[in-house]
């Protein structure tokens, strides 16, 4: 069994009301509607001004709160037994992006409860963003999120037992429905969670070997079927790539498949992953070495896949996944894979390697032929850190996509970002970019012929070439994964942005 770092236990409930629970806060989530000239507009909050001893009505009349989008502020609760501060959160005016802003005031909220060092938290509030189970729920994502902190990898006692110290955190007076988003919540914040630290590991620590050996685990007490192939079987079944790109590290390639075959499922979906563990360029060495930081990241997709999958089953959706995750780690070293060298990949397609950087398509070039082969799912869904140019494309707000094969996946991927509160982009899929990849020696090359241009659909049109006319949907994460400055995620580390959208294509799939 293999073991993850600690991190901050969170517990979320549900209460009727806030009265007489003692809680170190109650964090009050008001929008600028709620307000009006330093009075509250909105009649359903004046008792919960009185039983907060009119905590928030003299913070509105200070003008130290106008419910301005993630301002706050705090007070003393002059009401002893319901809680020691009132923390007031704005919720701004705008209403687009519901589900990112909902998420975005959970991360206010762990933020502040972190901040006081609470131990329990009640959270309520007028404001839209308590009307729908869906909102609560990304509420709850978020404060899940945001109490989550990769540990220092020597922790001392003291900081041990802050962490192993419960933060409670419940809701007050939500509607029946919203119970169940709660449910919901903890599954996919369960999931978050895991594929966060696995993406904060440093990479010696996630190597290949660790990342299967975690994720099986996982998938095993979930009830799912995990199969993982190692070095020996991969040359065997005829893994050429990936063991090319494998070839210079000493940390052994895995290949893990992970399988949900409900018996009331009606259609399938394989979601894809890269999973780098670092990704040094190879012989095509990233310079200078400073572009190297931030490669263990590389592995995002295998995280958030095998993740998604994990919580896909415990929602108990009627859709049959599959998570097929490519894990392995590009090194310098006598046995790595070398410019010139020409790969025959899974399907017999063979590939020119111009380029030892650009490893992340050559990987997912037997992955992605396995799966249409083998596995033949309806769709295929697959993530990937796979270009920089998608960070000046979309800077790091967004993912791009790259639907194909398909006149519905576009909209279904779209549709699906939106209710996940993660946000994806089309991104041009012209034939002629495939053009560029077309190779001379083999049938394509890993780079484009001209240098440079539309870098993210070169990788994109290279990808596609390996599933068969199956509807596809390549995402690239490079630019979210970690870093992410959307709306809703934490800064700089990473996101675990994939899982979401994830389970909402795969209920979107179900018809759920
Ligand atoms: N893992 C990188 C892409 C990447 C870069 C992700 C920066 C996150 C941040 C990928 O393997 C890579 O190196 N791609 C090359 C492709 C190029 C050689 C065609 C790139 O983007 O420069
Ligand atoms: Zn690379
Ligand atoms: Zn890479």
């Amino acid at each position: 069994m293999t073991t993850l770092p600690p991190v901050k236990i969170v517990n979320i409930s549900t209460i009727p009301a806030i009265s007489n629970q003692s809680a170190d806060i109650v964090a009050v989530v008001l929008d600028e509607t709620d307000l009006e000239q330093g009075k509250i507009k909105n009649s359903g909050l004046q008792s919960l001004d009185a039983s907060l001893g009119g905590a928030i009505s003299a913070l509105a009349e200070l003008k130290d709160f106008e419910g301005k989008w993630l301002s706050t502020a705090v007070t003393l609760c002059t009401v002893n037994s319901v809680a020691k501060r009132v923390v007031l959160v704005g919720g701004g005016k705008k209403t687009d992006e519901k589900p990112a802003r909902a998420r975005a005031i959970g991360l206010k909220i762990s933020e502040e409860a972190l901040r006081f060092k609470a131990k329990k938290v009640t959270v309520c509030g007028s404001s839209t963003f308590f009307a729908a189970a869906e909102l609560v729920a990304q509420m709850a994502v978020g404060v899940r999120m945001g109490a989550y902190k990769y540990p220092n990898s020597n922790l001392t006692a003291e900081a041990r037992k802050e962490l192993e110290t419960p933060l409670e955190i419940q809701f007050a007076g939500l509607s029946a429905g919203a119970d169940a988003g709660l449910k919901d919540a903890s599954i996919v914040a369960d999931s978050i969670e895991t594929c966060r630290l696995l993406q904060d590991a440093p990479p010696n620590v996630a190597t290949p070997k660790y990342v299967a050996q975690v994720m099986t685990d996982k998938a095993r007490a979930a009830g799912l079927t995990v199969q993982v192939y190692g070095a020996e079987k991969l040359r065997q079944m005829g893994f050429n790539a990936m063991m090319a790109v494998a070839g210079g590290s000493c940390n052994e390639p895995q290949f893990v498949v992970v399988e949900y075959a409900p018996v009331n499922a009606k259609t399938s979906v394989a979601f894809v992953g890269k999973g780098l563990t670092m990704d040094t360029g190879g012989y095509s060495i990233k310079t200078p070495s400073t572009h190297q930081v931030g490669m263990k990241y590389d592995m995002s997709g295998a995280a958030v896949v095998l993740n998604s999958v994990v919580a896909i089953a415990k929602l108990q959706l009627p859709v049959r996944v599959f998570a097929v995750a490519a894990l392995c780690e590009n090194m310098i070293d006598a046995h790595a894979y070398r410019v010139g060298d020409v790969l025959t990949t899974y399907n017999g397609k063979t590939i020119e390697v111009l380029n030892t950087d650009a490893e992340g398509r050559i990987v997912l070039s037997d992955a992605l032929a396995y799966t249409a082969k083998d596995l033949k799912p309806d769709t295929i869904i697959e993530y990937s850190t796979l270009t920089g140019a998608m960070i000046t494309a979309l800077g790091h707000l967004g993912a791009g996509i790259f639907p194909f094969n398909s006149d519905t996946l576009q909209d279904t991927v779209s549709n699906a970002a939106k209710a996940a509160g993660e946000r994806v982009w089309p991104m041009p899929t012209w034939d002629e970019i495939g053009e560029d990849v077309k190779g001379t020696i083999a049938d394509v090359n890993n780079i484009g012929a001209t240098a440079g241009a539309c870098g993210s659909s070169v990788g994109a049109m290279f990808l596609k070439e390996f599933v068969e006319n199956k509807p596809y949907c390549h995402v690239d994460i490079a630019g979210v994964a970690n870093g992410n400055m959307a709306l809703g995620f934490p800064r700089k580390i990473s996101s675990g942005f994939g899982v979401q959208l994830s389970v909402q294509i795969a209920r979107a799939l179900s018809g759920k």
